[in-house]
């Protein structure tokens, strides 16, 4: 036997767990009332280590997945399968002793695979299981790089073999239950919880579905609109309720923009957006061009940009405005509306045509002057 002190007594706390190392074994010692315990500080399951767990009653759990091992014995009172090896331990001069021989000769029966300088140190988990059965091989690449397999990446990654590809009888089919009925579209709905702090709206109870998806809608439009014209915004839509923090507004801004891709709402978004219109007659606004080049929140905003880059064709046509044009031509109002994507076209037309002219006026500016100088 080979006497090797491990801890000082009074540096143990009561049903902590404390880490130690002998003979390349990872230990973990816990003192309870007078009595100490020295077990291998291994998990059975994955090996995390078992110092960084704690106490519950008589067991020591793991602090990863919760296996339990008997303080007093290592033996787990769920699974009499799963141990942790005990040691002989005893308190002698204010120190806690174990047998260096017997942990050593354990040892050779099992030799340990943790190389603690290594990557992740202590904190290995080197095979991984059945379950997540490529941690080895991450460890690997995160460990070593491509060094060892080539610098195209293991043969996997150029392809799966055609019969390791999914399979229709691969797809399972799950019935999934809810735990409460839907509610219908006139049932009154608590949405302060989620919708309101995610879009900045108070949308009380007492508003049935549908009020509160109109509700909604409006808030969503008119803060994309009137967040999108900043100090441009007309004084008519001053005083609006529309969402000023920063998730708030960008919640709505996001689902404005959503909502405008997905074909199968777009009508319902339309609808929204005229009613909006209608209510705060912006129509009969003035908007700065500028301002709203990146917008389509309504079609009032559509048509004063239209009506802008007609009048400034046709003073002075440049390259920029025939791209704003074809931009448009692609945009949401002119797919939602042929009026709107053939009044575009036609001023992409006329653009091209304004622009040539211009290049033909100026090359025959430029023979002219070549002639008269000779
Ligand atoms: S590693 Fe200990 S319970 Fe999973």
């Amino acid at each position: 036997m080979k006497k090797l002190a491990i801890k000082k007594w009074d540096e143990l706390e009561d049903r902590v767990p404390a880490y130690a190392l002998v003979a390349d074994v990872d230990l973990v010692v816990v003192r309870y009332d007078e009595s100490v315990s020295v077990l291998y500080g291994r998990c059975a399951h994955r090996g995390a280590l078992m110092s960084d767990g704690s106490i519950d009653g008589n067991n020591l759990i793991c602090g990863v997945h919760g296996w339990d091992y008997r303080l007093d014995s290592g033996i787990s009172q769920y699974n009499n399968s799963e141990t942790l090896p005990k040691f002989n331990a005893w308190l002698e001069d204010g120190q806690v002793f174990v047998d260096e021989d017997q942990i050593a000769a354990w040892v050779a029966d099992h030799p340990q695979p943790y190389n603690r300088d290594a990557y992740q140190g202590l904190f290995q988990d080197p095979t991984g299981t059945v379950d997540e059965p490529h941690v080895k091989f991450i460890r690997m690449l995160a460990n070593d790089g491509l060094s060892k397999v080539g610098h195209h990446g293991p043969s996997s990654a150029m392809g799966v073999p055609r019969d390791s590809l999914p399979k229709w009888d691969d797809l399972q089919f799950v019935v999934g239950q809810l735990a409460n009925l839907p509610l219908l579209d006139e049932e009154a709905v608590g949405t302060e919880l989620v919708i309101g702090p995610a879009f900045d709206i108070t949308l009380t109870d007492a508003l049935s579905l549908a009020e509160a998806r109109q509700a909604l809608a409006k808030h969503v439009l008119l803060t994309e609109l009137i967040t999108g014209l900043g100090k441009e915004s007309p004084s008519s839509l001053g005083s609006v309720k529309i969402a000023t923090t920063p998730t708030g507004i960008d919640s709505c801004v996001r689902l404005a923009k959503t909502w405008r891709q997905l074909r199968d709402y777009r009508d319902t978004y339309v609808a929204a957006a005229n009613a909006v219109e209608q209510e705060y007659a912006l129509a009969n606004v003035e908007y700065n061009p500028d301002t709203i080049i990146n917008l389509e929140s309504v079609l009032a905003i559509e048509q004063a940009l239209l009506s802008h880059v007609e009048h400034q064709l046709v003073d002075a046509p440049t390259e920029e405005l025939l791209e704003l044009t074809k931009t448009r031509l692609a945009r949401f109002w002119s797919d939602v509306m042929p009026s709107i994507q053939a009044h575009w076209a036609l001023i992409a037309s006329a653009a091209e045509v304004l622009l040539e002219a211009d290049r033909v006026a100026d090359s025959i500016a430029v023979d002219t002057g070549r002639r008269r100088q000779k």
